[in-house]
């Protein structure tokens, strides 16, 4: 008898559910919440009201195109964290109600956990073990993924995240939030004329909080010659910053590479949707003969999809969740 699970991620501000059938992701929908682009970030009130009002329809659409109905369900997936409390709640609250009315298991799964299986959803899969670097709004980490549950962190940011890189810059530049998409648009028809500094810290460990600083006292110089420095410059601006961003990535990669003997090499999380970072993988994958992985771009940003995906491990081991479990928004690899 196949297995239908049915997933729900509701950790930051898009609303998401997934159906796996038989191993496959047969839906992935995700209600996108434009609302915060005005506020330049996400605010926490106003994704939950959202998470709220978009949980049904999400559901109902993710289960109308898998042709699956609720009676059939083996079990029901929800992210229980890292993420906000508030939009966390929304998910884990809908997730329990349904595992209690149609009698079916619980599964609670960690976020960042899910942005590294999402590597494993379709061919080709990386063999274990393999290091993922995992790039989202939040996190920024290099990890030894030795088993679907077994994942040794060895570097992770001091400070900012790789898409917060992404998303303060674009606030300096007036793009609306999430700056990423946009950032990575424009860069495709610029060049990388300045050059912004590179951090150097020990280890394998990343900051990002320098190159912020630097990019506004670039940008604050600049503006006092030209007031329309940036306007004239967006698309090099953007492309410089996404160079060094990138670079930044790519150069901690390397070494974890190089420390651990590793050839198999992933990326994941929203930031890994980077067009820049997609093609440096490659080529740096080719320079030292690893075999890279890259997840559809679909499976990059936030998508219920990963979280069906980890569901089905999980699910085949027996590992359930009780129905007093509540959210936690810290909750650690
Ligand atoms: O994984 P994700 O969807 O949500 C979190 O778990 O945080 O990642 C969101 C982050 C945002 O910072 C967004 O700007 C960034 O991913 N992002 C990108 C791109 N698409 C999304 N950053 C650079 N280039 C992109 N194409
Ligand atoms: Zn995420």
């Amino acid at each position: 008898m196949p297995i239908h699970i049915l997933a729900i991620e509701s950790s930051c501000d898009d609303t998401s559910a997934s159906v796996i059938s038989d191993g496959k992701i047969v839906s992935n929908v995700v209600a996108n919440q434009k609302i915060h682009s005005q506020y330049g970030g996400v605010v926490p009130e106003v994704a939950s009201r959202k998470h709220q009002i978009n949980i049904i329809p999400t559901v109902s659409e993710a289960l109308r195109q898998a042709g699956i109905e609720k009676k059939d369900l083996n079990a029901i997936a929800v992210t229980k964290g890292p993420g906000l409390m508030g939009s966390l709640l929304v998910g884990v609250t809908f997730a329990k109600t349904l595992s209690l009315a149609l009698h079916i298991p619980l599964i609670e799964i960690n976020h960042m956990h899910a942005h590294v299986m999402a590597l494993l959803i379709e061919e080709p899969r990386p063999n274990f073990p393999f290091l993922c670097l995992t790039v989202s709004g939040g996190h920024t980490q290099i990890a030894i993924i030795h088993s679907e549950f077994n994942m040794e962190v060895i570097g992770k940011t001091i400070d900012d995240a790789a898409g917060e890189a992404f998303d303060k810059t674009g606030k300096l530049l007036d793009l609306p939030y999430p700056a990423g998409p946009a950032i990575d648009r424009l860069a495709g028809s610029g060049k990388p004329v300045f050059n912004f500094p590179k951090p150097v810290i020990k280890g394998l460990d990343f900051s990002f909080s320098g190159l912020k600083t630097s990019i506004l006292y670039f940008l604050q110089k600049q503006l006092k010659e030209d007031p329309d420095f940036i306007k004239n410059n967006l698309e090099n601006i953007c492309s410089s910053v996404q160079t060094r961003i990138v670079d930044i990535l790519i150069h901690k990669l390397v070494k974890a590479a190089r420390q651990t003997g590793i050839r198999e090499i992933g990326i994941a999380g929203g930031v890994s949707a980077n067009s820049g970072l997609r093609k440096a993988i490659k080529e740096t994958g080719i320079k030292h003969q690893w075999n890279t992985y890259i997840p559809k771009f679909d499976y990059c940003t936030d998508n219920a999809a990963m979280i069906a995906r980890t569901a089905l491990f999980k699910y085949e081991r027996g590992f359930f969740a009780d129905l007093e479990i509540t959210p936690e928004p810290r909750m650690k690899i």
